[in-house]
Order: structure tokens, then C-alpha cells, then sequence
């Protein structure tokens, strides 16, 4: 009796621990598909800057319309304890630096959304317009990944 009570115990432990783990990388796969939408949308508006696809005012007002949504996106979760890329080496290029530096990241990612506003304030207006926002936009991007992004995984 007291055997199986032991073994049921193992057996409840034990899936736990592995879930905590696998969990972890759950967090980071949505986390990098997160900036992964991110990338698409920037991408498919920095095509249009640079003429590779025509310029499509309601079309770039979709993709401006998907980052703003996306900046209502509560994030905290994404940044789990444990998933920096001195935490999983390989899995991820965040920084620990970003769990030290709350105010940093906070101020990178406000200049962030305030790109995106302005984006989305003349994106299907015309491509003049929507260039300088991109461009804008991009560097608060870099302005991020400059400090808080490994280069290589
Ligand atoms: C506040 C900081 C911050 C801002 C702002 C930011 N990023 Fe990132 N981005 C990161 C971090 C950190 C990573 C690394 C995530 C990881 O590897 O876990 C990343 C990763 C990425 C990736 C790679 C995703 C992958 O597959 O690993 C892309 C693409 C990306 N960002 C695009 C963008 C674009 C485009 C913008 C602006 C429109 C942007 N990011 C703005 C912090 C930021």
C-alpha cells in the first residue's frame, strides 16, 4: 500500500517537473513567433517603401492596423523567469539584460508604440508618408534589439 502510494507521488512529480520545462520552451516559441508577426507585417510594409510590391494604402493600413493591435498585447508572460539566452543558450536571443533593466526596456518599448501610432496615423494616406514612418519605426526596432538582442543564438 505504502509502495503504491510512493510510485503514485513519483508519478505525479515527475510529469510536472518535465512540463515546467517544456513550458519554458513554450514561452519562448510563442515569444519569438510573436516578433516573428512583427517582422511580417514590418517586412510587408518595408516592401512597399522600397517598390518592390506597388503601394496599397488600405493594404498598408492593414499591416499598421495588425501592429497596433498587437502593441495591446500584455507581454509580461512572454518574459517568463528562466528563458534568457544564458537560461537556454540556442533557443533564444534575449538578453538577461532585460530582466535587469525594466526601466530600459520600458523606454525602448514606449518609443516603440509611439512609432506604431504614428504609423498608423498616415500609413494609407500615401507613400511618402508611410516611408518616413517605416523608417522611423524601424529604428525604434533597433533601437530594442540593439541593447536587449543577442546577435547570434
Ligand atoms: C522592446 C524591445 C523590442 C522591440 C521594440 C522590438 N523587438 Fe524584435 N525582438 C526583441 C527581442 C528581445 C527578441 C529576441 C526574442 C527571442 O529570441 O526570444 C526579438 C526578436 C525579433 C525577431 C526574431 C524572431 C525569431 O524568430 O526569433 C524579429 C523578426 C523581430 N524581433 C522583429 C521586430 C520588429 C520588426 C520590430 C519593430 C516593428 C521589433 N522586433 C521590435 C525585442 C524587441
Amino acid at each position: 500500500m505504502r509502495k503504491a502510494l510512493l510510485l503514485t507521488a513519483a508519478l505525479a512529480t515527475l510529469p510536472a517537473t518535465a512540463t515546467f520545462a517544456a513550458d519554458l520552451e513554450e514561452v519562448v516559441k510563442a515569444r519569438r513567433g510573436f516578433y516573428s508577426l512583427l517582422g511580417a507585417n514590418m517586412g510587408a510594409l518595408v516592401s512597399m517603401v522600397k517598390g518592390e510590391t506597388d503601394y496599397d494604402g488600405a493594404a498598408a493600413q492593414g499591416y499598421a492596423d495588425n501592429l497596433k493591435l498587437l502593441t495591446s498585447y500584455n507581454m509580461g508572460h512572454l518574459y517568463a523567469p528562466g528563458t534568457s539566452n544564458a537560461d537556454m543558450p540556442g533557443k533564444t536571443r534575449a538578453l538577461p539584460a532585460i530582466w535587469e533593466d525594466g526601466a530600459g526596456v520600458q523606454e525602448k518599448g514606449m518609443a516603440y508604440v509611439q512609432a506604431v501610432e504614428k504609423l498608423n496615423e498616415v500609413a494609407g494616406l500615401d507613400k511618402a508618408e508611410l516611408a518616413k514612418a517605416v523608417q522611423e519605426l524601424g529604428g525604434t526596432c533597433k533601437g530594442c534589439h540593439d541593447d536587449y538582442r543577442a546577435k547570434d543564438f
